[in-house]
């Protein structure tokens, strides 16, 4: 755990994979790292993240201020399962280490910004009832809009914020 917030979160350091260099691999390895494939609710497929970073509509951003990625964040603006006005949050993460200190907001911020770029009206986001992260949408300007049971059994909630123009 790092002792003091060293961490200067900006436009510098949280980029988009199709902007740099920097491979889908990674982030690929940061979202199926052991920890974080235990608290998100989707398995994360390389594929889906090859698809985001080629495609105009979707977008991958990351944090890395010390080389390694330690936040990650998929958007889509378009998708067959969205309304025309909504884009989706399909995937945020933060390293354990490194919570609570405003990269999943500021992440956010950035996929916010994308959306609104697209015209969006609206930003939703699946996840867990039970998860803690339940609290983290809330407490950026998020709320419940919906429920439903997965195939397993598991009760979600869908979170969504309006966005202004
Ligand atoms: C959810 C997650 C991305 C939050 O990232 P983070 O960088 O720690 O969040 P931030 O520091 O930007 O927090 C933003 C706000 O959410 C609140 N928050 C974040 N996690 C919280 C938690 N577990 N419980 C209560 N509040 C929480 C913060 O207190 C902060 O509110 P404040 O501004 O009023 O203080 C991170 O905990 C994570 O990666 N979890 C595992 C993966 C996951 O669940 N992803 C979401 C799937 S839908």
């Amino acid at each position: 755990m790092p002792t003091t917030v060293d961490l200067q979160i900006s436009d510098f350091l949280v980029k988009s994979i199709s902007k740099s260099e920097r491979s889908v691999s990674e982030l690929n390895s940061f979202f199926n790292s052991n920890q974080i494939k235990s608290e998100l609710h989707w398995f994360t497929h390389r594929d889906t993240l090859e698809r985001a970073a080629s495609r105009p509509d979707r977008r991958l951003f990351y944090f890395a201020p010390h080389d390694a990625i330690i936040g990650g964040l998929m958007i889509w603006c378009e998708s067959r399962v969205l309304d025309q006005t909504e884009a989706q949050i399909r995937l945020v993460a933060v390293s354990p280490d490194y919570r609570g200190y405003g990269i999943g907001q500021y992440l956010v911020k950035k996929a916010i910004e994308f959306a609104k770029e697209h015209n969006k009206e609206s930003i939703i986001a699946d996840v867990a009832a039970e998860a803690p992260a339940v609290q983290f949408w809330e407490a950026i300007g998020f709320h419940k809009v919906d429920s439903y049971f997965t195939n397993g059994g598991r009760e979600m909630y869908q979170m969504e914020r309006h966005l202004s123009k």
